[in-house]
C-alpha cells in the first residue's frame, strides 16, 4: 500500500483524481468546508434524509455530478479528534469493500494532526487484511493500493510524519497478526524463532535463540516445568536493536510466547480452545514492535525477550502440586498447570536482570479473569511505578490502543502463599488478573517494571475470530516517546 499526502484548499475538491473520494464531515453542518459541487451533493443528502448528520452514518454516491472521482462516500464522525476521525474511516471504507478502487482519496473537516494520518493508515491496512495463509479460498485480496490523505497547509507536515509512523506501526501490526492467526501446529517456537532470526537479518537486530540445554544452565526452572510436556521443542529468544550508546539502558519487552496452551495436567474444557494458538499474542506484538523499530530506528536500546513453549499434558508433563524453582531461586508450588504464562514469564523477567534495564515491560495473554474485568477493548496495565503507568497509559491513547491501570496493592499477594514453595502460581478466582501479576511482581525487584494484560485484546472471538496486532501500536509509541 502506498501512502501519501496531497496538500489541497476545499475549493479543489471537486477536481480531486482518484477512482473514489471519501470525506469525513463533522456533525455540524456549518463546519463543512467544501467546494459548491460536492456541498450540492452533500446538502440534497441531508435535506432529502438519505444522510442524517448522526456519527456513524455514511452515503455512498456513484458518478457524483461535477465531480472527477467516480465514486464518493461522505462519513460522519462524532467529533475532530484521531479516534472519531477513524471510526468513520472504518464505516467509509466498509462502503467501498468490494468495489474495484484502487486509488481513495481521503479529506476530512478537522483540521488533520500526526494522530489523524496514523489512524487512517491503521484503517486502511486493516481493511484491507486478508488471512490466506492456511486458506487458499480466502477472498482475492481488495485491489485498493493507493490512498492519498488531503490536507491543507498549515498540517502538511505533521500528516507527513504521521504517515510515515502509521506506515511502520501498521507493518508491525500486520506482522503480529500474521503470527498470531497461524495455527499451532504451523507455528511452534521454532517458527517464532526462525521469525525472528528473519527480523533480525531484515534490520540488523542481533538475535540469540537459546535452547532447552541452555535453558538448564540457567537454571530456568519454572519455563523448563512448562515445557517438559510437550515434544515440540523450546526456544528461548532475544533480540537486540542497538539505537544508542553500548552503556545506555535499555528498554526491555517480555513477550509471552505460548504457541499453544492446552492447560496440561489441568487441562482446558473443549470449547474455544482453539483460540489458546492465541497464546502467544504478546511474542507476536514482541516481534511486531520490533518490526516498526527496523523502520523508525529510534535512538534508544531496545531488548526484546520472548519465552516460547507449548503447555501440554503428557506423561513427562508438570503435575498439580509440583515445586520449581526458579532462575531467582524462589521456589514455586504448581497448583494448576494452566497458570502456565506466569511460570515462562518469571524466569525470562530474571534473565532481563543482566541488561540492567531503564525498564522492563512484559506483555501476556495471561488471564481469562482480565477479560472479565476490563472486555475487549482496553488492555490491563499492572504497574507499581506511576511515571512508567503514566507513560504506557499516554503511549496507549495517543496510538488508538487503550490499556487501563489496575491496583497492585500488597495485600493481593496473600493469595499467593504455600505451604510448600515460596509461593503457589495461583491465587483463587478473585482478582485473578491482579495476583498473576502479583506473582509477576515478585521477580522484578531489579529494576522498573510494568505488565500488560492482553488476554482481552490480542484477538478477537467470533466471526470476526483473528489476532489484532495488539498492543503494537501502544509500545511502538511508548519507545518513541522515550526516544524523544
Ligand atoms: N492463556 C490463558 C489466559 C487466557 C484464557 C487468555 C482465556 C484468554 C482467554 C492462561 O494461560 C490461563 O490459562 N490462565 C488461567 C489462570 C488460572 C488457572 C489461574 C485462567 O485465566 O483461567
Ligand atoms: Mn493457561
Ligand atoms: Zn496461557
Amino acid at each position: 500500500m502506498n501512502f501519501r499526502s496531497l496538500i489541497t484548499t476545499p475549493d479543489k475538491l471537486c477536481g480531486t483524481v482518484a477512482d473514489a473520494l471519501l470525506v469525513v464531515v463533522a456533525t455540524d453542518p456549518d463546519r463543512h468546508a467544501l467546494d459548491a459541487s460536492l456541498q450540492a451533493v452533500l446538502s440534497e443528502a441531508i435535506n432529502s434524509g438519505d444522510l442524517a448528520l448522526k456519527a456513524g452514518r455514511t452515503l455512498y454516491v456513484h458518478r457524483p455530478v461535477g465531480m472527477k472521482a467516480a465514486r464518493l462516500v461522505f462519513s460522519v464522525a462524532a467529533d475532530d479528534g484521531a479516534k472519531a476521525f477513524k471510526v468513520a474511516l472504518v464505516a467509509g471504507l466498509a462502503q467501498l469493500k468490494s468495489l474495484g478502487v484502487k486509488h481513495l482519496a481521503v479529506a476530512a473537516s478537522a483540521a488533520l494532526e500526526e494522530a489523524h494520518a496514523e489512524a487512517l493508515v491503521a484503517a486502511v491496512t486493516d481493511a484491507v487484511y486478508v488471512y490466506r495463509h492456511t486458506k487458499p479460498s480466502a477472498a482475492a485480496a481488495p485491489v485498493l493500493d493507493r490512498v492519498t490523505l488531503l490536507t491543507d497547509k498549515a498540517s502538511a507536515q505533521a500528516v507527513q510524519r504521521g504517515l510515515k509512523r502509521g506506515e511502520a506501526i501498521a507493518a508491525g501490526v500486520t506482522l503480529a497478526r500474521e503470527c498470531a492467526n497461524r495455527p499451532a501446529n504451523h507455528y511452534t517456537p521454532s517458527n517464532l524463532a526462525a521469525e525472528a532470526k528473519r527480523l533480525g537479518k531484515a534490520y540488523g537486530f542481533k538475535v540469540e535463540v537459546l535452547d532447552r540445554k541452555d535453558c538448564e544452565k540457567l537454571g530456568m526452572g519454572s519455563f523448563l516445568a512448562v515445557a517438559q510436556g510437550s515434544d515440540e521443542p523450546l526456544k528461548f529468544i532475544v533480540m537486540r536493536h542497538e539505537g544508542a550508546a553500548k552503556a545506555s539502558p535499555p528498554v526491555v519487552l517480555v513477550g509471552k510466547g505460548i504457541t499453544f496452551d492446552t492447560g496440561g495436567i489441568s487441562i482446558k474444557p473443549a470449547g474455544d480452545m482453539d483460540e489458546m494458538k492465541f497464546d502467544m499474542g504478546g511474542a507476536a506484538s514482541v516481534l511486531g514492535t520490533f518490526r516498526a523499530l527496523g523502520e523508525l530506528r529510534p535512538k534508544l536500546n531496545v531488548i526484546g525477550i520472548i519465552p516460547s513453549c507449548e503447555n501440554m499434558p503428557s506423561g513427562r508433563a508438570v503435575k498439580p502440586g509440583d515445586v520449581v524453582t526458579s532462575m531467582s531461586g524462589q521456589t514455586i508450588e504448581v497448583l494448576n498447570t494452566d497458570a502456565e504464562g506466569r511460570l515462562i514469564l518469571c524466569d525470562a523477567l530474571t534473565y532481563a536482570e543482566r541488561f540492567k534495564p531503564a525498564v522492563v515491560v512484559d506483555v501476556a495473554t495471561l488471564t481469562g479473569a482480565c477479560v472479565i474485568a476490563l472486555g475487549h477493548h482496553r488492555s490491563g496495565l499492572f504497574s507499581a511505578d506511576d511515571a512508567l503507568a503514566e507513560a504506557l497509559l499516554a503511549a496507549g491513547g495517543a496510538a488508538l490502543d487503550p490499556a487501563w491501570q489496575m491496583p497492585l496493592d500488597d495485600e493481593y499477594e496473600e493469595a499467593l502463599k504455600s505451604n510448600f514453595a515460596d509461593m503457589g502460581n495461583v491465587g483463587g478466582r478473585a482478582g485473578g488478573a491482579i495476583t498473576a501479576a502479583m506473582f509477576l511482581k515478585k521477580f522484578t525487584a531489579k529494576f522498573r517494571w510494568a505488565h500488560l494484560d492482553i488476554a482481552g485484546t490480542a484477538w478477537k472471538s467470533g466471526a470476526a475470530k483473528g489476532a489484532t496486532g495488539r498492543p503494537v501500536g501502544l509500545l511502538t509509541h511508548f519507545i518513541l516517546a522515550r526516544a524523544r
